[in-house]
């Protein structure tokens, strides 16, 4: 049984071939509205989410099937304190695919290991969101039509952003791409991103604290929240709260081919205005996210001979 746990559990054919049943899909949405029919996703979310989760229901609602879950730990047996591996394993009964988010890094890797069907990480803790960063690719894919030779900021929380993490082990795969990172020193990348996954790959990269000074370089800045939820003290997360926040002013030295994007939730790191600009794609993106999931759930039921 084929899970997604992390972006690298799938080659880059793979990759490419979900991208481009993503596209079939945007182009011919009826040849797919009934490939799901009688097939049930359940989405168990331990932590909070608006996008992830009401887009895997609607990928799943679009492709004729159910779904069934819960959106939060307190309304599951969890609450009871039944194991992740139970709770996995008695859902694999009722469900043909699951999509699973929680706060403890490696939970859905340990719910795989007793699951009946396929699991999808739908993000875990600080570690990893592979969904999200399909979502990042098929909207690179639609803006730049390539993931070769381009420049790349990610700024903000870099230490505890796991959209950030998975995206940097994704795009790392490809030829000359260059990463600038940028967030305070306490906030940045976390040192096996740089040992295990930067250094590896030969990628070009470097850490700054200041958008302004690199902002002309950049072919996508990928901004991100600061995860309050993940910080320890409040003290802390009033001192960053502020910082990095991308406005107007900001963009006057920018590339007009920027691509401008953000998993979301946004706080206040991009002010409302930079919105209408024309380079702003992150509301695109969460669209991305629905047509990426489907994509994602017909390769995942196939490759399980579920489909
Ligand atoms: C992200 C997440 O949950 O990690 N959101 C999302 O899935 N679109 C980003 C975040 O919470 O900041």
């Amino acid at each position: 049984m084929r899970h997604l746990l992390d972006t690298t559990d799938l080659s880059l054919a793979e990759i490419d071939e979900m991208i481009a049943l993503a596209m079939d899909i945007i182009d011919n949405p009826k040849k797919y509205a009934h490939i799901c029919d009688g097939k049930k996703l359940a989405t168990l979310f331990f932590e909070p989410s608006t996008r992830t989760r009401l887009s895997f229901e609607a990928a799943m609602y679009e492709l004729g099937g159910n779904v069934l879950g819960f959106s939060e730990a307190a309304s599951s047996s969890a609450s009871k304190g039944e194991s992740v591996e139970d709770t996995v394993r008695m859902v694999s009964c009722y469900a043909d695919i699951i999509a699973m988010r929680h706060p403890l890094e490696g939970a859905p890797r340990v719910g795989a290991s007793k699951a009946l069907v396929p699991i999808i990480n739908a993000g875990d803790g600080g570690h990893a969101h592979p969904t999200q960063t399909l979502t990042d690719l098929l909207t690179i894919y639609r803006e730049k039509g390539t993931f070769d030779n381009l420049t790349v900021g990610l700024c903000g929380d870099l230490k505890f952003g796991r959209t950030v993490h998975s995206l940097i082990k994704a795009m790392s795969r490809y030829k000359n791409v260059k990463f600038v990172l940028i967030s305070p020193k306490e906030l940045s990348v976390p040192e096996y991103i740089k040992t295990d996954v930067l250094k590896p790959s030969g990628c070009e990269y470097k850490e700054v604290e200041h958008m302004a000074d690199v902002m002309s370089e950049l072919d996508i800045l990928y901004m991100t929240r600061i995860q309050r939820e993940r910080f320890f003290s409040e003290e802390e997360y009033l001192k960053h709260k502020d910082a990095f926040i991308l406005d107007t002013d900001k963009l006057i030295r920018a590339k007009n081919s920027l691509t401008i994007m953000h998993p979301l939730p946004r706080v206040n790191e991009i002010t409302t205005a930079v919105d209408d600009d024309p380079r702003a794609k992150y509301f695109i993106q969460a669209l991305n996210g629905k047509y990426i999931r489907m994509a994602l759930i017909i390769t995942l039921l196939k490759w399980g001979e579920l489909l």
